[in-house]
């Protein structure tokens, strides 16, 4: 708990400075915790989540691309910050003003490394979402010029959520090359430097205030549970994500120091999620060993139409065998926000109650 508060006073006052700013920016970098909707219009990918019963406790209960029965935590905390969720890049027309007013770049099966998630066909990487911000720059620019345009930039927030693909659907998948290739000492090692030139390149873009998401307990996911013989987290998967998110953690300090104007931060959720999946009656959910849509593989694991779901969903802290459930997402967003503000009460930015 102590580690998860590491940096957020500077995270708060980003969060206040936003917050206070007339029409806050954001742009939104991930896989598919954070997507809304890119995937649909990927026509090869076998990353994709637009069919039922996807989206089921969303508005109007229809899939929409994201990976959840109703919302991810990004919606929640857009509603919190009074700003409407930015909508997939490929649902704008490449010349899009609203292209001005905030994107998400998310992607179902993305890793920092290219060749993650490679079974899924098509997807959009890190760098793929990189470059796609790059094209939405040259456009800002072409609107309002070159030095309006690197305002908005500096100006915006960049949150980034990738890496869990990394490790489920690349290095823990013995069936693929970078699991054999590599100790886990040398691809945390590949990631983290692939990671640093990524960052290095947005801030080129003109992104100054970014924050990173680390990894949750992956070892905990449905995915991995079913390859231990008791239906038990995986130690060393976890062990290795930890590593991960500290690896982040002095990369980000790093880049703080060397990029001018930088202010790089980790929200570390890891053990927010990990007290949720070891006490979920704590937070008013039943299971959290097992998925709501009855998909439990370390391969596939979406919620298909022909899946059975369990009765009650708000019982459950995971979806599918790889997603929180939209009531799991509102618990984390609101931990995530309360242990914000009660570290600092004076800088909350008073977030709206509606829609909770
Ligand atoms: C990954 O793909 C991107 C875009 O397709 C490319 O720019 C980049 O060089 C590739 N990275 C590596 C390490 O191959
Ligand atoms: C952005 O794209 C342009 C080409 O349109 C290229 O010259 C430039 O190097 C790219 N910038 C980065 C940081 O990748
Ligand atoms: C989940 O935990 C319950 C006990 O809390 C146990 O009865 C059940 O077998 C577990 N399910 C799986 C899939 O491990
Ligand atoms: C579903 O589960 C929640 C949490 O345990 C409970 O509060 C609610 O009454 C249940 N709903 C139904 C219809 O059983």
């Amino acid at each position: 708990m102590a580690k998860a508060m590491l940096g957020f006073a500077a995270l708060i006052s980003m969060m206040a400075s936003m917050a206070s700013a007339a029409s806050p920016v954001t742009f939104v970098f991930g896989d598919s915790l954070t997507e809304v909707g890119n995937n649909n219009y990927l026509q090869y990918s076998l990353a994709k989540s637009n069919y039922p019963w996807y989206g089921i406790d969303y508005n109007g209960g229809q899939a929409t691309g994201r990976f959840s029965n109703g919302r991810t935590i990004g919606d929640i905390i857009s509603v919190k910050l009074g700003i409407p969720p930015p909508p997939a890049y490929l649902s704008l027309s490449p010349n899009d003003d609203a292209l001005m007013e905030g994107v998400n770049y998310a992607s179902g099966g993305a890793g920092i490394l290219n060749d993650t998630g490679l079974y899924f066909i098509q997807r959009f990487s890190f760098d793929d979402q990189i470059n796609n911000f790059n094209k939405t720059k040259s456009t800002i620019k072409a609107k309002i010029g070159e030095v309006a345009a690197n305002k908005l930039c500096n100006e915006a927030m960049f949150f980034i959520g990738i890496g869990s693909n990394d490790y489920v659907n690349n290095f823990l998948q013995p069936f693929l090359a970078d699991g054999q290739q590599y100790t886990h000492d040398e691809f945390v090692e590949l990631l983290i430097s692939t990671l640093d030139q990524q960052l290095t390149k947005l801030y080129q873009l003109g992104a100054r205030k970014i924050v990173f998401h680390g990894l949750g307990p992956l070892g905990c996911i449905p995915s991995q549970r079913v390859k231990s013989r008791k239906g038990e987290c995986l130690k060393r998967v976890n062990e290795w994500v930890m590593e991960f998110n500290s690896k982040v953690e002095k990369l980000l300090r790093t880049l703080n120091n060397r990029l001018p104007n930088a202010k790089l931060l980790l929200a570390d959720t890891y053990p927010l999620v990990l007290d949720l999946i070891n006490n979920p009656s704590t937070y008013g959910f039943k299971v959290s060993n097992t998925s709501c849509c009855k998909v439990d593989t370390s391969i596939g694991g979406l919620c298909l139409p022909n899946s059975k779901i369990c009765r009650n969903r708000t019982e459950y802290v995971f979806w599918d065998a790889f997603h929180p459930s939209d009531a799991a997402n509102a618990v984390l967003a609101e931990k995530f926000f309360s242990g914000l503000f009660s570290s600092a009460p004076s800088a909350a930015p008073g977030p709206s109650h509606q829609g909770t």
